[in-house]
């Protein structure tokens, strides 16, 4: 083991007040807040920094607009920092920290970040679910919360210009294993030594609701269950925040590829904020799978866009271990879902 996920996000905003409110309204801790720098935590000890977008000490502009402009990863010790720098630096110029990080701009035009990182354990007790004659609970009622608490970065999305070489470099470079690809859409991947079905997925960015090239577009926070989903969602709406893509994404959903239940959340700082809740969580046992993005996309939704829904959508998955299914996607050849791909409007970017 040596990734361990996500260590801490540095997003480069215009208002960093008003991100500072989001982020404490969301859940996160609040560590410290001033004018030009606020940090927040989970449990696991994973943080959110925001800093303003002009800020000198964030790496060069390469996408409009607020967003994650800095992604460290975090090490689980320095002899593995130091083997995973040596293999980086035969392909990455890197500029090493006081504080220990090395950073570098992978080839997709992502500012990356490794540090070592004493990870903390977290604490969950999700409710047992009953059912008919399958009694998990008796005389026992589900828990009372009073607010979401994001206990996790489960993951970050960014566009890119190259999603098979944004995840190769990864695996190459980083350890990365491979989970799941959805057709022409994207590739989800985790760091070796965390268990979430993904800790970074890749969209495509030629689809036609994407950015040119490089982006950031969401991150994940992950919470005990549908409950506490459904909890930060209401406190969020009852504060004044908004989920401008609640008909693209249906509202609270839930995946096909991940099984996670997810509700997005407009982020000042950039794209969305999701809470997220009942991933699967996936070991080296698992066996990568490519799958048709209509039939991935949705398990259900609130509110189903049409694209995924109808009696069109084929029930195309198959098993990948050999990653035999990137080859027509990579970059410079014609995609075989290009007319169906073509179709996916703005309304749609939060299904997939
Ligand atoms: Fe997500």
């Amino acid at each position: 083991m040596s990734i361990l996920g996500v260590e801490s996000v540095v997003f480069g905003v215009e208002d960093v007040e008003t991100c500072a409110r989001f982020w404490r309204d969301f859940g996160l801790v609040e560590i410290s807040c001033a004018a030009d720098e606020a940090v927040f935590e989970v449990q696991s000890g994973s943080k959110v920094i925001v800093w303003h977008g002009d800020d000198g000490r964030l790496p060069p502009r390469n996408f409009a607009g607020n967003g994650i402009r800095l992604t460290y990863w975090g090490v689980d010790t320095q002899e593995s920092l130091d083997r995973l720098v040596a293999g980086i630096e035969t392909m990455c110029e890197v500029s090493r920290h006081a504080d220990g990080s090395v950073i570098f701009q992978a080839p997709d035009g992502q500012h990356l970040g490794l540090r070592v990182w004493a990870k903390r354990r977290v604490l969950s007790c999700p409710d047992p679910v009953n059912a008919p004659d399958n009694i998990k609970r008796l005389n026992q009622h589900r828990q009372w919360r009073q607010k979401a608490i994001p206990k996790t970065i489960n993951h970050v999305v960014f566009f890119s210009p190259d999603y098979v070489g944004s995840y190769e470099f990864y695996r190459d470079k980083l350890g990365f294993r491979y989970s799941d690809h959805s057709k022409g859409i994207g590739i989800f991947a985790r760091s070796d030594g965390t268990f979430e079905h993904h800790s970074i997925f890749w969209v495509n960015s030629d689809l036609p609701f994407a950015p040119d090239g490089h982006a950031f577009m969401h991150i994940a926070f992950g919470v005990d269950d549908i409950d506490e989903v459904m909890l930060g969602a209401n406190i969020m709406e009852k504060k004044g925040w908004k989920n401008t893509s609640m008909n693209a994404s249906g509202g609270i959903s839930r995946h096909r590829i991940s099984s996670a239940i997810y509700y997005y959340v407009d982020n000042p700082a950039g794209g969305e904020a999701e809470y997220h809740a009942d991933t699967d969580y996936l070991d080296d046992n698992w066996v990568p799978r490519a799958w048709d993005f209509k039939f991935g996309s949705l398990l259900w939704a609130n509110n189903a866009l049409p694209i995924f829904r109808g009696d069109d959508i084929p029930w195309d998955m198959s098993f990948d271990a050999e990653e035999k299914s990137f080859d027509p996607y990579r970059k410079g050849k014609p995609s075989p879902d290009v007319e169906r791909l073509a179709a996916l409007t703005k309304d749609d970017e939060h299904a997939i």
